[in-house]
């Protein structure tokens, strides 16, 4: 079975600065075999301010003729109050997401595997859909399969005991809840997006793997995080022995850098 990961799309109405980027990704993606295509959030540039820019990514969607399973980002749904005060997670975000692109968690099993999406803009807000996702989870977790976990924010940067790392990962709380519940189960890959970044590294028995974004690159107002700063995608091929990771450079993608025009995006969110 084969999965192309892609991240980070950033689809915009009234900014399309990156639109070039995602159609060659889109173009590359035409030409690719794949049983399934997973997108790990941030599917819209400020859709959390501007549904007209979720809506945007969901007809490119529906354009590419894959089926592809979508986790919300930050910049879809919100965030937690205290990274976002002015776009936090709440019921209205959670209702436009899911009227217009599909559920923010779910869990589909393909090829022996057991694919669970999560919602980690859910993570730490105390919004009752949190507690409600846990649960959910750990009756998903609850498989012989083995299983791959998709999600937009990371876990952590470089160990799971680290501190808070800010704006860059699911905060130190639920990030404890979620390894021990993924400690009970056989957890192979944990896939990310978010960061902009491509990283692959080796906890225990699992992967993680950082999936690079399809629009741009940030540079001086991220500090340094490991890996690779490139626009790009991952090919995960599973079998019955486990999964294989690959990165992938589409043709035609450039490494822009979302400082220059920033300010212009997220003004007033
Ligand atoms: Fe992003
Ligand atoms: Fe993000």
């Amino acid at each position: 079975m084969r999965i192309i990961q892609i991240s980070d799309t950033h689809h915009s109405v009234a900014h399309p600065y990156f639109s070039e980027n995602v159609a060659a990704t889109t173009r590359w993606l035409t030409g690719m075999e794949a049983d399934l295509i997973i997108h790990t959030g941030d599917l819209a540039m400020d859709g959390a301010a501007d549904p007209s820019d979720l809506a945007l990514g969901a007809q490119w969607i529906r354009d590419t003729s894959r089926e592809m399973l979508v986790v919300p980002g930050n910049h879809d749904v919100g965030d937690h109050v205290a990274i976002k005060p002015t776009q936090q997670v709440d019921d209205s975000r959670l209702e436009q997401w899911r009227a217009t692109v599909g559920p923010d968690f779910w869990s589909v099993d393909r090829g022996g595997w057991r694919l669970i999406g999560l919602d980690s803009m859910l993570m730490g807000t105390g919004h009752k859909e949190e507690g409600r996702q846990f649960e959910w989870f750990a009756d998903a977790l609850d498989t012989t399969r083995p299983i791959a976990v998709f999600l937009h924010k990371p876990l952590f940067i470089d160990h799971p005991e680290e501190g808070p790392r800010g704006y860059w990962t699911v905060t130190p709380e639920p990030r404890r809840t979620l390894l021990a519940l993924m400690a009970k189960a056989d957890i192979r890959l944990v896939a990310s997006g978010h960061l902009h970044i491509h990283r692959h590294y080796q906890h225990g028995e699992t992967d993680f793997v950082w999936g690079p974004a399809s629009s741009f690159v940030v540079g001086e107002s991220q500090e340094e995080l490991g890996g690779d700063r490139l626009l790009g995608a991952v090919i995960h091929d599973f079998s019955d022995k486990g999964v294989s990771s690959s990165f992938v450079r589409p043709e035609g993608v450039e490494d822009l850098l979302i400082e220059p025009v920033g300010h212009l995006i997220y003004a007033e969110s």
